[in-house]
């Protein structure tokens, strides 16, 4: 085994021995308790904001925001969709230029963990929902990005200038209502418009069909299809993939647990 992958291994024992003995100390709540606290803010968020926002989106209050890293980022994604948080991050800094629009913003982890190569990119934070926009645009306040509200299965402005170089659509699409075939080609039709030539198109997206998932992961995103949170019911690692196919010369797509992380180069 290859030092590198020791170091990771040793590191991720220590991470998961830590957040038990937090827990044994109730220091932390652990993982059933935080997902109830999760789906409660979720309840109450959904009903505070009315009618103005698909559920998807609305769900997304200040309180929901401020236990997402802990919840979604640091549990959900380790132990129920077996996809660790840090593989995005890996996505994010290969793929994440200095002129970039991240779309479906949440709480704006993934941009802080970039490491740009000019103090000064041009970052442009896109999203339906005025909460998330604000929290994200806070915790990157000092790469000075600006906010776009807008529904990404709408169409840009025809002449939005200047262009980006890189596009992320992280965590959106199993939000998307619809089945992927549909809302894949919506959203990244609407992406490349605003792509330059040379540009790229990256993210991740939790599935169903043939990707495999444990009960509780199942269970789990029966309730959130059920609370139009996700809409993931109809999406399928393969529709996906003919998506990208029919838009990209060069594209790559791999599964890691629940997830598909896919990059399109134009
Ligand atoms: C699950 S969060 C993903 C956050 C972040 N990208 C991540 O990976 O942690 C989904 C985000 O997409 C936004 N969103 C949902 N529907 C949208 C739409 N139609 N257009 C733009 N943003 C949308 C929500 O407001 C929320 O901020």
């Amino acid at each position: 085994m290859s030092n590198k992958l020791t170091e990771t291994k040793d590191f991720l024992k220590m991470q998961i021995g830590t957040y038990c003995n937090r827990i044994k100390k109730k220091k932390i709540p652990s993982l059933d308790n935080l997902q109830s606290s999760y789906l409660l803010s979720m309840k109450k968020s959904s009903k505070a904001q009315g009618n103005k926002m698909h559920d998807s989106a609305k769900a997304y209050s200040p309180l929901l925001l401020k236990i997402y890293d802990l919840y979604v980022l640091g549990a959900s994604n380790y132990f129920i969709w077996k996809c660790p948080t840090t593989k995005l991050v890996d996505l994010f800094r290969a793929h994440t230029t200095n002129n970039h629009i991240d779309i479906g913003v949440g709480t704006g982890y993934f941009l802080a963990k970039v490491k740009f190569k000019t103090p000064h990119p041009r970052i442009v934070l896109c999203d339906i929902n005025p909460n998330s926009l604000q929290y994200a645009s806070k915790r990157i306040a000092k790469k000075n990005p600006q906010q776009l509200v807008h529904n990404i299965l709408e169409p840009f402005e025809q002449d939005r200038e200047p262009k980006f170089d890189s596009i992320s659509i992280n965590y959106l699409l199993h939000c998307l209502p619809g089945s992927i075939k549909d809302k894949a080609a919506v959203v990244i039709d609407n992406c490349l418009s605003i792509l330059n030539p040379g540009g790229v198109i990256f993210g991740s997206t939790l599935l169903q069909g043939s990707t495999k998932r444990s009960k509780r992961a199942q269970k789990l995103m029966n309730f959130y299809n059920s609370k139009g949170v996700f809409s993931n019911a109809d999406d399928h690692y393969e529709d996906l993939e003919a998506v990208l196919k029919k838009r990209f010369a060069r594209y790559e797509i791999k599964r890691v647990g629940c997830c598909a992380l896919f990059v399109g180069y134009k």
